[in-house]
């Protein structure tokens, strides 16, 4: 939640209002049928799936909560059609980048290397119940790119920051006129990726700059149409 407003006096005055109604026409017949039972397959509460993710974050590979909520947004407003991210590793950024692709319509595949994340990334997108928008692939993102059919609209780089060079190389010619390329940790870890900068700086009719909604920074390289 962004923020919690306090409930405002009406709120207090509404419910009695609706007993009072119900008690004026009567209650209702009871029902033959039992109450429904949640679906066995009930999302978890987004918000807090994404802390527990957090909280189980050893290793600290997710992205800042406002990197996250920055990514559902961009997605949402560009109306992004077909995402890739290539580094999942427990499903973290591609639940947000999900959530945003929810608004669209749009549709996220995201590439783990590691076996255990990958598997916990799948397993957490559907307790989100995100699985019908997010797909996760185990393996070598430099394996599978090349398998993929089709173009994105939006790529989103958080794998290792000594491959970021060639991650762009490999994946933007399969960015659409008009998408972007994010790249994440390009302020806090910047100087792992010196020949990335070079990279997005000399990509003909791309035009790159860097948000920081946390401390660690994200690159957007826009492609020209
Ligand atoms: C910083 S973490 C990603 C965090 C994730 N984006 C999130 O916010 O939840 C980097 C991940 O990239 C994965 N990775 C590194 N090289 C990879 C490759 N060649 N192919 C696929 N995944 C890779 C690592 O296993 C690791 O889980």
């Amino acid at each position: 939640m962004l923020f919690s407003p306090r409930k405002p006096a009406l709120s207090f005055a509404v419910p009695a209002l609706i007993c009072l109604a119900a008690a004026a026409c009567g209650a209702p017949a009871p029902s033959s049928q039992p109450p429904a039972a949640p679906p066995a397959t009930a999302p978890t509460n987004q918000t807090t799936l994404l802390a527990e993710i957090k909280a189980n974050d050893a290793g600290q590979l997710a992205v800042s909560e406002e990197d996250g909520r920055f990514l559902r947004v961009l997605v949402a407003t560009r109306g992004t059609r077909r995402a890739l991210e290539i580094g999942g590793a427990s499903g973290y950024s591609g639940i947000w980048i999900g959530q945003g692709l929810r608004q669209t319509g749009g549709r996220l595949v995201t590439i783990e290397y590691d076996p255990v994340r990958a598997k916990e990334a799948a397993a957490n997108i559907a307790r989100a119940g995100l699985s019908d928008i997010v797909q996760v692939i185990a393996g070598d993102a430099f394996v599978e790119i090349p398998k993929l059919q089709g173009t994105f609209d939006m790529i989103f780089l958080d794998a290792w920051k000594k491959d970021y060079k060639a991650f762009f190389e490999l994946t933007f010619p399969t960015l659409e006129p008009g998408g972007v390329f994010l790249a994440h940790n390009v302020v806090n870890k910047r100087e792992e990726m010196g020949d990335f900068f070079d990279a997005i700086g000399s990509a003909p009719g791309a035009w790159s700059t860097i948000i920081a909604p946390s401390g660690e920074g994200i690159s957007l390289t826009y492609k020209g149409r």
